[in-house]
């Protein structure tokens, strides 16, 4: 036990694994125990409660709303990168230049980022398409980024990051960033403005309607059990335009939720929904 943390008995484990499980569909294992030792000490410490069992009774009893939001934001993980499993984006262009052929005149694109951390993954998307295809300036495309975490949607919407995020990334992609000369890197703004960043908890209400011509969702449902994965990849089918891609994350599938997709690729799903060619 680090110096300021406190105990966490097993019954007060059990309590905060339910909590979690409740409110964000994540499921923690034992393995977790000192990473949620070591993330809520700080909390309670701030709360000047006496215990674990003493922040879950405070949490249970109707903390403030963002006493809620910050025991998800500690028991999230975060882990992205700019351009992570790259093969997702190469098959998305591809995508899109199908659709632009078939949309010469450039009417909607839309796509979902679903836990979107930092904002990595929407921001690549952007800016590989940008980069790709500068005629979609003039589209209707947005990009929706969502995650059930704060925290990370406000770093995510600054569009600021660390010079390291760039190793490992060829010379051309590093270039479309621009640099500070501070250290930092930062999302050009043609860029940032193509993305909302929102949040929202995939096992609560979805207020956007859709259709998305394809949606991101790539590990964030490694947190949750095969049931609730079920359930989140099952609503996801009816979020999607006709022939969309849901794009996963290289250790999941889509289990009881697959029943709308079929596989086409590594980790790459596509709407069953045919599109109707002649009215689009
Ligand atoms: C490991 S990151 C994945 C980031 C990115 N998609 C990628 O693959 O690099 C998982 C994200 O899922 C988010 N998350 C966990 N549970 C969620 C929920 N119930 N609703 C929305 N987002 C959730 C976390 O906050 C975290 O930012």
């Amino acid at each position: 036990m680090e110096q300021g943390e406190y105990s966490l008995s097993e019954r007060e484990f059990a309590r905060i694994k339910a909590r979690v499980y409740a409110v964000a569909g994540i499921s923690l294992s034992d393995a977790k125990r000192t990473l949620v030792v070591s993330r809520l000490s700080k909390i309670v410490r701030a709360l000047r409660l006496p215990s674990f069992d003493a922040y879950v009774d405070y949490l249970e009893r109707g903390g403030t709303a963002q006493d809620g939001q910050d025991f998800v934001n500690a028991l999230t993980t975060n882990l992205t990168r700019f351009y992570r499993e790259d093969h997702h984006f190469d098959h998305l262009r591809t995508h899109v230049a199908n659709l632009m052929a078939e949309r010469p005149r450039g009417p909607r694109l839309r796509i979902w980022s679903a836990g979107c951390s930092t904002g990595q993954e929407p921001y690549t998307i952007g800016m590989d398409l940008l980069g790709a295809f500068p005629e979609l300036k003039r589209w209707d495309f947005r990009i929706l980024a969502t995650d059930i975490d704060t925290a990370v949607l406000a770093k995510a919407a600054g569009g600021v990051y660390p010079e390291n995020e760039l190793t490992g990334l060829s010379q051309e992609r590093a270039r479309a960033f621009e640099r500070g000369g501070d250290g930092m890197i930062r999302i050009p703004a043609a860029v940032r403005e193509l993305v909302s960043f929102k949040p929202l908890n995939l096992i609560g209400p979805w207020p956007m309607k859709g259709p998305f011509d394809a949606v991101f969702c790539r590990n964030v449902a490694i947190y949750f059990d095969k049931p609730t994965q079920g359930e989140v990849f099952g609503r996801f089918a009816k979020m999607m335009a006709p022939e969309g891609f849901l794009y996963i994350g290289h250790s999941e599938n889509l289990g009881s939720g697959g029943d709308g997709f079929r596989l086409v690729g590594k980790t790459i799903y596509q709407s069953k929904e045919k599109l109707n060619r002649r009215a689009a």
